[in-house]
């Protein structure tokens, strides 16, 4: 399996990032850059943009085999603030381009995310930014922007784990060329980890279960973002490669998805996130 992914724009992303929030030490990242993550995902409204960038100063991994993603927030969709606010976050990180830049929330009531969209693609060929996308995305949203700008985004970012796996906007992500990058991808606090499908896919392949629901994204083809404190757990978590469910053992733990199965009813029609 490729620890990488291709994107739309002709770069890559780690298949697995580090979620980081609300991580405020930087020893935390530090520690998940020590055993191996390349991805480090970061908002302005995260309020930890300073702690990547000291993170990214202590590191002895060199900078350029890092990918730091953060995301503009509602207040900033409209042109000019958009263009500010990706100014603002390299400063705030201390790097001279980000790697991966999203959209954190569409806010349609704003009715402003078409501007940001415009923002980020001019950012990136000014050389601001490498890779653009959004976050929490709507099949009508992103074919707003599609037709507004003539460019697509890499990828968006989206809540998915077993109880809400997107099986019908990961297939129009398919459709469109767009990588699934998956937050809260354990489920955070109710993650499935004593469901059947799970803990029997652990105890089958001498795994934990949070490994089992990783390596169900990997093979979904999602990127997942999983955050942890510990470094015992950073490491678990990217360790993916011994071993693979088998076809039925993916299905049923994407079977466990359910209808009202979001962890916070973070529907993004209605959802504002300023
Ligand atoms: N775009 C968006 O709107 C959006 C929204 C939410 C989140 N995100 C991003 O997604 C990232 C990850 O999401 P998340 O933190 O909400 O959820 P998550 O990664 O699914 O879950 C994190 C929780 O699981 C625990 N955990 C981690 N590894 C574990 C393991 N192997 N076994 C048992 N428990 C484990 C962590 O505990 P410890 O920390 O104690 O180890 C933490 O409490 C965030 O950090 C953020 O970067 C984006």
């Amino acid at each position: 399996m490729t620890s990488t992914y291709d994107l739309n724009d002709g770069t890559t992303l780690p298949a697995v990032g580090f979620g980081t929030y609300p991580i405020d030490d930087p020893d935390v990242l530090v520690s998940a850059l020590a055993v191996g993550y390349r991805l480090l995902d970061t908002a302005v409204n995260y309020e930890n943009e300073e702690v990547v960038g000291e993170a990214l100063r202590r590191t002895d991994v060199p900078r350029d085999e890092i990918v730091v993603a953060t995301k503009i927030p509602g207040r900033h969709h409209a042109y000019d603030d958009a263009r500010a606010s990706i100014r603002a976050s390299r400063e705030r990180l201390g790097v001279e381009r980000t790697d991966l830049h999203l959209i954190h929330w569409p806010n349609p009531s704003v009715d402003k995310y078409v501007e940001a969209w415009q923002a980020l693609v001019d950012a990136q060929a000014a050389g601001e930014v490498r890779t653009i996308g959004v976050s929490n995305f709507t099949p009508a949203h992103l074919a707003r922007i599609v037709d507004a700008t003539g460019v697509t985004p890499a990828v968006n970012q989206v809540e998915m784990h077993p109880y809400f796996p997107q099986v019908e906007l990961r297939a129009a992500h398919a459709e469109l060329g767009i990588r699934t990058e998956a937050w809260s991808p354990l489920g955070k606090r109710q993650a499935p980890f004593t469901e059947p499908p799970v803990a029997d896919a652990a105890q089958a392949h001498g795994v934990t279960p949070g490994q089992v629901i990783l390596r169900w994204h990997r093979q979904l083809g999602s990127l997942p973002i999983p955050k942890a404190s510990s470094t015992e757990r950073q490491r678990a978590n990217l360790d993916l490669g011994g071993f693979e469910l088998t076809e039925a053992e993916v299905a049923a733990i994407t079977a466990l998805g359910r209808e009202d199965g979001r962890l916070f009813g973070g529907d993004p029609d209605t959802h504002e996130e300023m």
